[in-house]
């Protein structure tokens, strides 16, 4: 197995791949196909390397193989699921592939920066895709309630099918929200969000691979801060006292401190790498909330035709 790993890797070198769906290296890339077509798990991998593989595994993989490098498709839409935080979740093309650096600041519930991590009853994960955060989130925190939003009914519906996979269908709701429209007035000790943050022209020059995803999962109008101007102009109607934002704008982080020179954002740093996560506690927020709400791009007034 070990050899065949090898091989499909220096294939994957040889086409010129662009990783970043879930590994970052043609290795690691060949190992999750190889061990899907083997229908082996990850904590089957110290013996498996040694083992011969199957003929019909092999010839699945094939076309695993082939898809990946014909079609430049990111390799968890082929075995169909990921980890994230641990966590096994189901993925499609209705649905961005998780990657996101929130994963380690879950798994770390947030410390220190909460201040009473054992209080945090009701958390928002604002712009769920496949749920991976909010179930990453409800496994963290196990007695609070999750509302898991979108916009996509096709994402909520994969939400909501691996939110039963993990039986937490009784701690997380999935609810279609555009932002904060649809939530009423309710208000959490803990706001979660990766948004889509890429400008257009960036999305336009992505990698075949990027192509595959949800379009409403990465672009956000011309800088990418579209959606995040939003997030900023409602947290402090939807934060309790002392809550919390984090949210994800990956390398909209410049843009975003040009548009709030003013804003102390907290920026996270991982070991497991990645970054362009913020912070703002809820003081902070109202402190900054005039300066957030008259940044909200506003649809152009539709003008009336005088006849
Ligand atoms: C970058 S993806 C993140 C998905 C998932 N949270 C993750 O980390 O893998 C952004 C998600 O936000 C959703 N989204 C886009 N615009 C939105 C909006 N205005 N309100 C709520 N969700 C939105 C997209 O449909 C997409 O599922």
């Amino acid at each position: 197995m070990a050899r065949l790993i090898t091989d499909v890797a220096r294939r994957f070198e040889r086409a010129g791949l662009c990783y970043g769906h879930g590994t970052d290296n043609a290795e690691d890339e060949a190992a999750s196909l190889v061990f899907h077509a083997a229908g082996l798990a990850h904590e089957d991998a110290p013996q498996a390397y040694g083992r011969r593989v199957p003929r019909r595994a092999r010839e699945r993989l094939e076309t695993l193989v082939s898809r990946r490098i014909d079609e430049r498709i990111p390799a968890p839409y082929l075995t169909g699921r990921i980890w994230f935080a641990g966590h096994e979740i189901r993925v499609d093309r209705r649905v961005l592939v998780p990657r996101s650096p929130l994963a380690e600041f879950i798994q770390a519930r947030a410390a220190p920066f909460l201040k009473r991590p054992q209080e945090v009853r009701r958390i928002l994960d604002l712009g769920t895709g496949s749920g991976c955060i909010a179930i990453a989130a409800a496994l963290a925190w196990r007695r609070a309630t999750v509302d898991a939003t979108d916009v996509s009914q096709d994402a909520l519906d994969l939400a909501t099918e691996n939110v039963r996979r993990h039986r937490l269908a009784r701690r997380i709701t999935p609810r279609r929200a555009d932002v904060y429209a649809g939530l009423g007035r309710a208000r959490y000790d803990l706001i979660l969000a990766n948004p889509p943050y890429v400008p257009a022209a960036v999305v336009a020059k992505l990698p075949a691979e990027y192509r595959h995803e949800p379009a409403g999962g990465l672009a956000a109008g011309r800088d990418g801060l579209n959606v995040v101007r939003r997030i900023l102009a409602g947290a402090a109607e939807h934060l309790c006292t002392d809550g919390l934002l984090a949210c994800e704008v990956g390398d909209s982080e410049r843009a975003l401190q040009r548009a709030y020179p003013k804003v102390p954002f907290l920026w996270l740093e991982f070991e497991n790498g990645g970054g362009g996560v913020f912070l703002l506690d809820a003081a902070t927020v109202r402190r900054h909330r005039a300066q957030f709400a008259n940044a909200v791009v506003r649809p152009a007034a539709r003008k009336t035709r005088v006849r």
